[in-house]
């Protein structure tokens, strides 16, 4: 399937933890692709080590970064530029966590430190990689930047908790910077609304299995898996995709535009 349409570019892929992310998937196929890269992650991911073999795989270097600590990302974005000989032309943030939906603490008892916490890592951490990359002048004339969402951005799934608000202000920022990065120097910055996808994140969701065949039963194509997830992602980071900018583009199967199924109604409908 692979056609070299990331040939000749230069990126940058956090997130990939074992597998199941997203993120993996994106680096394999970006590889199958064309580009190189440098893949991130926080150093304490570093210690699974999984990521040893996917950089082997994919020729790819590993530099470590908390994307809560904007040391860190400016060490990511000028050691990426040595690495790879110059600016980038795709990041994929693929980053998320919450404290409060890890402990099972609920939307109306949350631990605010937590809170914070779950805005930092995953939203904040995008204004600060881009706010280092763009200090630097790390992204490349026409570049594009990803990041991954959650329909819950937009309408309330109860269990999700405070990531809901994550992701709200994920999607926002990517609005802000995709309007002064595009003006400056033609810099895409997109959101994708992603399927719930079992993985070490979405498996952390309390009810993640209702999520999941629910969403399921409510999507025509039903839910997307993540290497279509990763296409996508590989499709806004090609130039076919240049006029493609601070937009939430939903990668979910059909979920968000359907009111309702006959699988889903056949759970309500009274025999006789
Ligand atoms: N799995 C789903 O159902 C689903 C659905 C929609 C969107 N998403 C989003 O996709 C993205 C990737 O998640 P995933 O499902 O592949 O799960 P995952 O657990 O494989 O990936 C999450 C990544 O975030 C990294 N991370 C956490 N804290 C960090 C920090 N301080 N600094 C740097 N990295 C840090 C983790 O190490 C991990 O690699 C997340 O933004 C998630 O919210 C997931």
């Amino acid at each position: 399937m692979a056609t070299g349409i990331l040939k000749g570019k230069r990126g940058i892929i956090s997130g990939a933890l074992n597998e199941q992310s997203i993120a993996w998937k994106v680096a394999e196929e970006a590889h199958a692709e064309g580009a190189t890269f440098v893949l991130t992650n926080a150093p304490v991911a570093m210690r699974m080590g999984e990521i040893n073999g996917l950089a082997e795989a994919t020729g790819a270097s590993i530099i470590p970064a908390d994307a809560t600590k904007d040391e860190d990302l400016d060490a990511l974005f000028t050691g990426a530029a040595e690495k790879l000989g110059g600016p980038v032309d795709f990041v994929l943030h693929s980053i998320g966590m919450s404290p409060n939906v890890r402990k099972g603490r609920s939307y109306d008892d949350l631990n605010y430190e937590w809170y914070k916490q779950t805005l930092d890592v995953s939203a904040m951490s995008l204004h600060r990689m881009l706010q280092a990359a763009h200090k630097r002048n790390a992204l490349n004339e026409g570049a594009s930047v990803v990041a991954l969402s959650y329909i819950a951005a937009q309408r309330v799934f109860p269990d999700y908790g405070d990531m809901a608000d994550a992701k709200a202000l994920l999607e926002s920022i990517a609005r802000s910077w995709g309007y002064r990065l595009g003006k400056e120097n033609k810099v895409r910055v997109n959101t994708v609304s992603q399927s719930p996808t079992i993985t070490t994140a979405g498996a952390g969701i309390k009810g993640f299995d209702g999520f999941f065949g629910f969403a399921q039963e409510m999507s025509p194509l039903g839910n997307a898996p993540a290497i279509d997830c990763a296409r996508f992602c590989i499709a806004l980071f090609s130039d076919l995709t240049r006029f493609v900018t601070m937009q939430n583009l939903y990668h979910d199967g059909g979920f968000s535009s359907t009111g309702v199924t006959p699988e889903v109604m056949a759970k309500f409908v009274q025999e006789g």
